[in-house]
């Protein structure tokens, strides 16, 4: 009996415990800066993302007039973000553009969802496994969600634009890490990668040559509202020495790319060919500067 009162004592105590360390602001949508004072590694992971410069990205500033075209906002500084759904706009700190609290805390539980299974005190915290699926994705990047859908790749876009950082401390505020374990970490930087040169095949076949993307599962370049773009320069010469170049510029404004597992054709100006010469450069929707992919040289 004594026991038994003394489990009492000690679970009403855990409860109590519990709401002892909850911190109440931190489910009042705060900004992303408050969760770095407990996780400073992942904030400052997210400060390096293009998610983190949505709304500040002068491009954006400039291409909506100045934030006056209302259409344009919400997945740059979204409310909720929910499989599948398109966000609505934020209210409160826009200049954090996709933010922490957007993509992890829910209004119907008042709680963080993430896709671990955690011991929170000071927010409570609900396992949710859709933040391992690409839909988790696909209400803003709806353009390269429905490529990726049409590949039947499985790999998700976390799989890759959040690659494993392996075990780590999801928190590093003293002295409460120490009551927690390393934990599953992915990186909060979004990176935008680069295809890798065995990620395009290229073949000459009679008078074309095939340009085929066959190791990244959507468009070369994607994107729903930015302009990146793939340079290509193909220089061709024939067996009697002659040369020509062809251009081709590729973005999802011109409506082409190296779409998955289809070839992209360029008819080669000779009939008898000596060597072909493929340069293929890419521009990242925000970037200044121009990235090599890959140069290779082909003989028929
Ligand atoms: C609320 C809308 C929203 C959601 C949800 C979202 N993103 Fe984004 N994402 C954006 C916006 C807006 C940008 C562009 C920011 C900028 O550059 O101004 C972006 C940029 C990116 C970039 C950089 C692209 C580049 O051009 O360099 C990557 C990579 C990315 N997101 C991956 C993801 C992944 C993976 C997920 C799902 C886990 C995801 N995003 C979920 C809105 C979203
Ligand atoms: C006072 C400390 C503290 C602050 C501030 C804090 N968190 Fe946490 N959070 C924790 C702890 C502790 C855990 C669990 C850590 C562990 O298990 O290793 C956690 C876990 C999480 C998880 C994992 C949930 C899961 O189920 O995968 C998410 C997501 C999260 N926090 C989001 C946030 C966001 C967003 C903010 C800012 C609004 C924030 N946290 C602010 C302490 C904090
Ligand atoms: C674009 C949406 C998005 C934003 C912004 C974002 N997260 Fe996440 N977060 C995710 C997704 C998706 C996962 C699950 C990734 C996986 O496991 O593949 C995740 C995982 C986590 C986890 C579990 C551990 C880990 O590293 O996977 C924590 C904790 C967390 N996020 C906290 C934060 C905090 C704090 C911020 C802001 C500094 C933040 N997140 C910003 C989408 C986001
Ligand atoms: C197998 C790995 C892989 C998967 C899965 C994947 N991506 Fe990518 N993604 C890449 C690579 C590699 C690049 C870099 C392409 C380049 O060189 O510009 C990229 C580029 C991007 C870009 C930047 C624009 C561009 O054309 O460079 C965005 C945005 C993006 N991916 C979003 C997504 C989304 C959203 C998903 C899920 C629907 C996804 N990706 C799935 C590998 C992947
Ligand atoms: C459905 C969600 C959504 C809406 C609505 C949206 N964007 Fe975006 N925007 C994105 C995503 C996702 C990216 C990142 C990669 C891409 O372009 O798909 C992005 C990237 C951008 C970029 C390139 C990144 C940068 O900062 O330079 C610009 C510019 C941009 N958007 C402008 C606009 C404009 C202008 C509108 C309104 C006409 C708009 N966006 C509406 C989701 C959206």
């Amino acid at each position: 009996m004594i026991g038994f009162l003394l489990l009492l004592l000690l679970l009403a105590s855990c409860q109590k415990f519990d709401e002892v360390f909850i911190e109440e602001d931190l489910l009042q949508r705060p900004q992303a800066k408050r969760c770095a004072d407990c996780h400073a590694d992942i904030y400052k992971e997210w400060l390096k993302s293009r998610h983190a410069k949505a709304w500040v990205s002068e491009h954006f500033k400039f291409e909506t007039e100045n934030y006056s075209k209302t259409k344009c906002l919400s997945c740059h500084a979204p409310h909720q973000v929910d499989p599948d759904k398109k966000p609505v706009l934020r209210v409160e700190f826009r200049r954090d553009g996709v933010s922490c609290v957007a993509c992890h805390f829910k209004e119907e539980t008042m709680a963080m969802h993430g896709p671990l299974k955690v011991w929170s005190p000071p927010h409570p915290s609900i396992q949710d496994l859709n933040y391992l699926k690409s839909n988790f994705c696909a209400g803003c990047h709806q353009e390269t969600y429905k490529e990726w859908k049409l590949t039947k790749v499985q790999k998700s876009c976390q799989s890759c634009h959040m690659p494993s950082l392996g075990k780590k401390d999801l928190i590093q505020k003293f002295p409460f890490h120490l009551f927690h374990l390393a934990k599953p970490r992915t990186s909060h930087e979004f990176p935008s990668l680069k295809a890798k040169p065995d990620d395009i095949q290229i073949k000459i076949e009679g008078k074309k040559l095939l340009i085929t993307n066959v190791g990244v599962p959507h468009n070369l370049p994607t994107a729903d509202q930015g302009e990146p773009k793939f340079y290509l320069v193909v220089k061709a010469t024939s067996k009697d020495g002659k040369v020509k170049t062809i251009r081709r510029i590729l973005s999802p404004q011109r409506k082409n790319a190296l779409v998955y597992g289809r070839p992209f054709v360029i008819t080669l100006p000779f009939e008898h060919i000596d060597k072909v010469q493929v340069e293929i450069h890419r521009k990242l929707a925000w970037a200044k500067e121009r990235d090599l992919i890959l140069r290779k040289e082909l003989t028929p």
